[in-house]
């Protein structure tokens, strides 16, 4: 039987990950082993198949008795094993969260819904590696992966709203005490009605600028503010979030050497675990708006489209709405009045459910049946 090794699914993403597999009742088919970095030898979780104790996540020759490696540990782990691992002579596929080997010249960036055929065709090649994708750029191609596969998009922006979970869980964490800390600044003229607003805005702005306000991970406030910076710079003025944009998309849709320009501004914003983006695309041609809403809402069975109007976008078209959903809302679908092959959109998507875990997921049950 298969043998699968788990790695790092204690943290944010992969209790995402084990929750959604637990829900789908994936854990069946294969002999599931569960690594540890920090508590070797304790008893494992039982996933219906019996505990064990965890196996060593840095011990190579535990890691490799496994076919199949998915891991969730993040970047640094990555680096420290896998050319170490592949070195030993390890020839099993490995299914990672972390960006570390994305853009690796042997491994495919894994978004099934949007790229089956460039999965299939890879796992045809013999390639071993495949990797989830930066979360902005799987929630951009789920929301709008009917306009891709027509060949619609000439190019497109995407201005992105984050949220805190893409940062961490420390960082969701730091949000809502941040939210807390702002809310009793205030709390006696919030239960006055008949205080001045300004007076609680002076209140607020004092907080958020008082050197004992809570920002450690951040490294300013973000509730009651925003960042319009995500990750590393690189040399052109983006950052590398941006980047991502273009290069991942374009990885995933197996158009490296036909790329479709794509850019915009990564913004963190105080929302929970959902990204939203508002793009601007140009259209390769002035479709009607009812053909472009009828390609985008018949993608895939995740996607729905929500009418451009205000009732449905309040109840539909939000973070607070989607959160914990696999639903892709796409709304305020219009043309924009610079022409008839400008179109603009808003979508909302769960950050780690088809932002992280779910590619994932879909792909070890993928490799199952291939391995069958
Ligand atoms: N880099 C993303 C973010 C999350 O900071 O929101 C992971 O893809």
């Amino acid at each position: 039987m298969i043998k699968v090794g788990f790695v790092g699914w204690r943290g944010m993403v992969g209790s995402v990950l084990l929750e959604r597999m637990l829900e789908e009742k994936d854990f069946s088919g294969y002999e599931a082993y569960f690594f540890s970095t920090s508590q070797v030898g304790s008893e494992g979780p039982d996933v219906g198949m019996g505990s064990s104790p965890l196996k060593d996540a840095y011990a190579i020759s535990a890691l490799a008795e496994m076919d199949v490696i998915v891991t969730c540990q993040g970047g640094s782990y990555t680096k420290k094993v896998y050319t170490e691992l592949r070195f030993s002579g390890w020839n099993g596929y490995w299914v990672d969260a972390a960006s570390a080997l994305r853009m690796d010249k042997d491994s495919v960036i894994v978004l099934d819904p949007v790229n089956s055929d460039v999965i299939d065709g890879a796992l045809n090649k013999g390639v071993k590696a495949y990797i989830g994708g930066n979360c902005t750029v799987s929630l951009m191609l789920m929301a709008l992966a009917g306009l891709f596969k027509e060949n619609c998009i000439e190019w497109l922006t995407s201005m992105t709203y984050q949220a805190s979970s893409g940062a961490g869980a420390n960082n969701m964490r730091e949000l809502v005490n941040q939210m807390k800390i702002i809310g009793l600044s205030a709390e006696e003229l919030l239960n006055n009605p008949a205080s001045a607003i300004l007076d609680v805005d002076r209140k607020v702005t004092a907080c958020l600028r008082d050197p004992g306000f809570p920002a450690d991970n951040f490294g300013v406030p973000l509730a009651a503010s925003l960042i319009p910076w995500i990750d590393s710079p690189m040399e052109n003025g983006q950052t590398r979030e941006e980047w991502k944009g273009v290069v991942e998309t374009n990885k995933i849709l197996g158009r490296e050497n036909n790329p479709i320009p794509v850019d915009g501004q990564c913004v963190r914003i105080g929302a929970m675990r959902c990204h939203s983006q508002a793009f601007t695309i140009k259209l390769t041609r002035d479709i009607p708006l009812n053909e472009v809403e009828a390609m985008i809402g018949g993608a895939n069975e995740w996607v729905k489209v929500v009418p451009n109007n205000k009732e449905e976008t309040l109840k539909e078209l939000t973070p607070a709405k989607i959160s914990g959903d696999l639903t892709i809302a796409v709304g305020r679908i219009r043309k924009m009045n610079i022409g008839g092959q400008y179109l603009t959109a808003f979508s909302v998507g769960d950050q780690l459910l088809w932002g992280a875990a779910e590619p994932i997921r879909r792909m070890l049950n993928i490799l199952i049946k291939h391995c069958a």
